[in-house]
């Protein structure tokens, strides 16, 4: 049983998309699935746009590339590993075999994307640098929770993103889902209010 005003608007609560065939692979489906949480489909023209900028750290071999792709956007693809050949006859992707928690980019961005795994704690503090510098509009990145206390850990990471961006002055809406795609990770989207 469930009540109207307290329910999902999803069967099942599950956002069921097809998995695109030409995909590099199955996590295409979790950016895609943020996106659809994240940002309200009457604003996709203008927050996910043909011709934006966009980074993705942790690329290899695209899936979430080939969403920024399919988008029309630029993307420079940030790993040491091989891209899908397909999605670089695009022309519109810039591999790097570069390390994500280092790399600047050359110009503001209007999109970052990280799927590395690693702990939370580093890749938050990687996400919290590419905020407080204003090197990108929005940002969604996951956090990897192979450990216990995984509350814990995704709520010290969220509560240090937000105190270190007020630090700074940085106004922004961070949001945090544990998505239908996702396994033992979170899906954490942020996006700069000025
Ligand atoms: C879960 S996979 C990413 C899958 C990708 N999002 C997709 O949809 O196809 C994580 C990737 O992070 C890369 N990686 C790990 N550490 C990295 C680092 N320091 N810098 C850049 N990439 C890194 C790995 O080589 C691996 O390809």
């Amino acid at each position: 049983m469930s009540f109207p005003g307290n329910r999902s608007e999803l069967p099942g609560g599950i956002r069921r998309l097809r998995f695109p065939h030409a995909a590099p692979s199955r996590s295409t489906l979790k950016l895609e699935e943020a996106w659809h949480e994240f940002v309200p489909r009457d604003q996709w023209d203008d927050r996910l746009a043909e011709g934006m900028q966009a980074a993705d750290l942790g690329a290899a071999p695209g899936g979430w590339t080939w969403q920024l792709v399919a988008r029309g956007m630029n993307v420079f693809a940030i790993d040491n590993g091989p891209m899908d050949k397909a999605l670089m006859a695009s022309g519109l992707v810039e591999h790097l075999r570069e390390d994500g928690f280092v790399w600047q980019p050359p110009e503001r961005l209007d999109w970052l994307v990280c799927d590395i795994v690693d702990k939370p704690s580093r890749v938050t503090a990687m996400v919290q640098r590419w905020l407080v510098q204003r090197w990108c509009r929005e940002a969604v990145f996951n956090l990897k929770l192979p450990m216990k206390r995984r509350w814990e850990e995704v709520s010290r990471c969220l509560s240090g993103l937000e105190a270190s961006l007020s630090e700074a002055g940085v106004r922004a809406e961070i949001r945090c889902r544990h998505l239908y795609h996702d396994r033992e990770e979170v899906t954490v989207h942020v996006r700069l209010l000025d």
